[in-house]
């Protein structure tokens, strides 16, 4: 099977061919090559700089079923394999990858497009807007309990879904801006919407560059609206950023949780950007002890990149993992963070200051531990501050660091 990958170049709305992705369905090998035409243009931006750079032959790739990172950060997860489903009305476990990349879809993450064809006209892009979100909601509930929901609903999502991760969600256009809509799920023990609000509120008061957030009422419900940082309105139309998850950053695959570290993802950090990169991810580390965001694997961290710099991304997906009351053990991050492993500690965490660029122990807890540890004093304060209930709050009590 051949797809066409294009790329919207910086400072342009119109994709451009940049070379054929061979992919062999029987045994799940991706090969991707560029095309001479796309190498030779001055302003050129690799597809995914660690696994395909430009000027040079890629091998084939087995990692992540045969797709190379940044090809994997384009499609979605769980949440959007059901809305893609649900249209189709199939079961999620029928959509493969290549389904849901040639899905024509102009609100995916990043810089890419994925075609059948070098002929294909360009994505439509047609998001819901924020006035349309009641809809929305109401039929996410029903998608996740896998009823039925009417095409007209479903054409609302349009391309809105087709972002990674397993809460409900959906793009859309608001305030000359796009924005990442969560929802509350099924699932939830708490108003997580208001919860997530907080802890990224939080975030960017302990300097941790966090993604904007807005916490918006649609009808009863709270909903989470993030800003975009992969798109910028020009006209009517966006320019695009290349992202990568720090998943593909690293090669790793999804299923090889045990090579997952902080350390060794600032080590490969180090030889792309500068120190103070370094240091802004131990901070959102220290960040996710002092939360207790425990769901921070390596999708959850992410790249901004163009032709030849790197950058953290803005940081997003932040929220507290909810402790059972009275059951006090220590938890675990997804990621190992020091000699402890995944022990998420401060201790932990200092035990591997060095790599991240600290002269010392004691500087790591001067500049980043101890000021972080000052503002989580008044956490509870800040997020009813934030419009977290006090019933939540109170459930959140054993789970959030304090003195
Ligand atoms: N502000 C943003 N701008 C652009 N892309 C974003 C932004 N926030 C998140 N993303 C992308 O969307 C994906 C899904 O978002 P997010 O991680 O918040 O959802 P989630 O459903 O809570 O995820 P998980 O399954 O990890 O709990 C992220 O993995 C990232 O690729
Ligand atoms: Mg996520």
């Amino acid at each position: 099977m051949e797809i066409y990958v294009f790329v919207y170049l910086p400072g342009e709305t119109i994709a451009v061919p940049a070379g054929l992705f061979n992919y062999n369905t029987d045994d799940k090998t991706g090969h991707f090559l560029y095309g001479r035409k796309y190498e030779q243009r001055p302003n050129a931006v690799p597809v995914d700089p660690v696994s395909l750079p430009l000027h040079k032959e890629a091998l084939p790739t087995t990692i992540n079923e045969g797709l190379y990172g940044v090809l994997r950060d384009s499609i979605p997860d769980y949440w959007g394999r059901m809305v893609f489903a649900a249209k189709r009305d199939i079961y999620p476990e029928q959509v493969s990858n290549i389904d849901l990349m040639l899905d024509s879809n102009g609100a995916r993450i990043g810089n890419l497009d994925f075609r059948s064809s070098p002929d294909d006209p360009e994505p439509q892009l047609d998001l819901p807007h924020f006035s349309t979100l009641a809809n929305i909601i109401n039929a996410a509930v029903k998608i996740e309990n896998n009823e039925k929901v009417s095409k007209e609903i479903l054409d609302l999502y349009a391309q809105g879904s087709s972002m990674g991760g397993a809460r409900p969600k959906c793009s859309v256009e608001h305030d000359e801006a796009m924005w990442l809509v969560k929802f509350p799920s099924k699932n939830d023990k708490a108003n997580m919407p208001a919860i997530e609000y907080a802890s990224m509120k939080l975030a960017k008061l302990c300097g941790i560059k966090s993604a904007e957030v807005l916490l918006q009422k649609v009808g009863t419900k709270d909903v989470l609206m993030v800003r975009r940082f992969d798109r910028q309105k020009r006209g009517n139309n966006w320019l695009r950023n290349g992202f990568m998850s720090a998943l593909s950053f690293m090669q790793w695959d999804e299923r090889d949780r045990d090579l997952w570290s902080y350390y060794s993802l600032a080590e490969q950090m180090r030889t792309y950007m500068s120190v103070e990169e370094l240091k802004e991810l131990y901070r959102r580390m220290v960040f996710n002890i002092l939360i207790n965001n425990t769901d921070d694997h390596p999708r959850n961290h992410g790249f901004l990149f163009d032709r030849d710099s790197y950058s953290l991304s803005p940081a997003y997906d932040i929220l507290p993992e909810i402790k059972t009351a009275g059951v006090s053990t220590t938890s675990r991050l997804a990621m190992a963070l020091g000699e402890a492993g995944r022990e998420a500690t401060i201790e932990n965490a200092l035990s591997s200051c060095r790599l991240f660029g600290w002269k010392s122990r004691e500087q790591a807890m001067e500049e980043c531990v101890r000021p972080m540890q000052q503002i989580f004093k008044d956490w509870s304060e800040f997020f009813e501050s934030c419009g977290v209930s006090g019933e939540d709050i109170k459930m959140l009590e054993s789970t959030i660091y304090k003195t």
